[in-house]
């Protein structure tokens, strides 16, 4: 009959469609064998990264940080801490008391940065930190006590002690002029300077990766590794002196800062890279760079779900074929928005609540797609993490020479801590590519903050001793 040609035309039409969705995003499904190849790949740079003759041209720096050890327990003192580059910009008040019973107290606050400061000028970003800073102490009462502090600062830089660091390049949301190839530890001086107001004793510059392992370490003396997946992407570790090639010295151990977004940046990724991935670097503040970033950083996933969702609807699959305003508009995807969509215990119902509240009208298979989409994106920004840091940790096993390895990370960030599979799917992903080390991951309460202070307590206790 008439009815039954047609309901089979449109069998056809939706099983068509279906295929198609399936065949976008399978691009995105990465095999055991890719990802062991992405783990070997991140094990080449980091050794082009430490060595001599190849760090100039290499994409992961491996900064050396000036840490050489993780706390002891015998930190002791009042410190100031900031801490800029993630998802707020805080200033803080540590109060560190060693002996028996070891505490940690800690005052905050936080304070927004206005898009048009961290993408003014740098003078303009500094006052406005100091101006922070500044309200922090007026609601302390503390304006007359010259506290040192530590600064995490979570962008690359290139360290000559523990109290200088040259940004090499801003990634994230930043973009301020005449800060690159600057110290930032002289523009933060120069700010307090040029407010003539109060005075700080900048001890420390530190990236979050290096304060929230720091953090960790504090009460767990395994933790050689900090991971940071949030806004951006990065991690630290332990590593032998004898390795590091850029530092003088050969006994003992330094951090390293890896700067492992940049993985990826001399195309060693673009097998994997798919459409989307180009479109949504093209498109960034800094295009052809932290290619491994985007693909893992809750920055940028909702730009690649939007991206995908963008080019499903021009095929007609999605949102009755219409892109609206707000489907356009970059950034409305959220690490947040995409962790509420994947929360198991969602309905569809709600799926379709949160898209209204973006501004997106959806029917119901409009919401299934947009589900299976975030979560074929997150699980391989997991899987890539995943993969990164068991090259990491089989590096630290195979310098002391273990056949089998214990070992801590410490984590911190918004895609870690929020996201409902993101921290359970890089777990499996590294227990499978890394069977030798057995990893324990350690979620850091407030690592950037605390880290700063305890490294900044070292810093100060080091500088005495100099002084001796
Ligand atoms: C970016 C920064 C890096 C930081 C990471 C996480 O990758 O370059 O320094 O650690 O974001 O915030």
């Amino acid at each position: 009959s008439k009815g039954a040609a047609m309901v089979t035309a449109v069998a056809y039409r939706l099983a068509d469609q279906c295929r198609q969705i399936t065949e976008t995003l399978a691009e995105f499904r990465l095999t055991s064998d890719q990802l062991l190849e992405v783990k070997k790949r991140m094990r080449t740079e980091i050794q082009n990264g430490l060595g001599k003759k190849t760090h100039d041209s290499a994409t992961v720096k491996m900064w050396p940080t000036y840490v050489l050890s993780t706390p002891d327990g015998s930190e002791n003192g009042d410190f100031l801490a900031l801490d800029l580059g993630g998802t707020n910009f805080r200033v803080l008040l540590v109060k560190i008391r060693s002996g028996k019973r070891r505490t940690v107290e800690m005052h905050n606050k936080i304070y927004a940065i206005p898009m048009e400061v961290m993408q003014g000028t740098g003078e303009e970003l500094f006052d406005h930190i100091v101006q922070c800073i500044s309200d922090f102490l007026d609601y302390m009462g503390m304006k007359n006590t010259r506290l040192p502090l530590g600064f995490t600062f979570s962008f690359p830089c290139r360290q000559t002690s523990l109290d200088a660091g040259i940004l090499v390049t801003w990634t994230k949301g930043f973009k301020a002029t005449d800060c690159e190839g600057e110290d930032v530890v002289g523009l933060l001086r120069e700010g307090i300077k040029r407010r003539e107001e109060f005075d700080l004793d900048v001890v420390a510059v530190v990236n979050d990766t290096v304060g929230t392992m720091m953090t960790c370490a504090y009460e767990e003396p395994t933790c050689e590794v900090g991971l940071i997946a949030g806004t951006g992407s990065n991690a630290c570790y332990m590593e032998e002196m004898r390795n590091i090639e850029m530092v003088e010295g050969d006994v003992g151990r330094m951090c390293v800062n890896m700067e492992w977004g940049a993985f990826g940046d001399n195309g060693c990724l673009d097998d994997i890279r798919t459409e989307y991935d180009r479109a949504v670097d093209d498109f960034s503040l800094n295009p052809g760079k932290q290619r491994y970033e985007k693909m893992c950083s809750g920055m940028y996933l909702g730009e690649i779900v939007r991206n995908i969702l963008i080019d499903l609807t021009k095929r007609g699959f999605l949102f009755r074929g219409q892109i609206s305003e707000t489907l356009k508009t970059r950034g409305i995807f959220e690490t947040k928005f995409l962790s509420q969509i994947e929360s198991d215990r969602l309905a569809l119902l709600q799926v379709r609540s949160i898209l209204q509240q973006l501004g997106l009208d959806s029917t119901c298979d409009d919401s299934i797609i947009v589900k299976e989409v975030c979560g074929t994106v997150s699980h391989r920004a997991a899987q890539l993490c995943g993969a990164g840091m068991a090259a990491v940790v089989d590096k630290i096993r195979e310098n002391r020479g273990l056949n089998q390895m214990d070992i801590t990370v410490g984590v911190d960030g918004t895609l870690y801590k929020l996201h409902p599979h993101f921290s359970g799917i890089m777990h499996q992903t590294v227990k499978e590519l890394a069977p030798k080390c057995n990893v324990k991951f350690l979620l850091s309460e407030d690592g950037s903050g605390k880290g700063a202070a305890l490294i900044t307590a070292v810093g100060c206790r080091m500088r005495e001793q100099e002084e001796q």
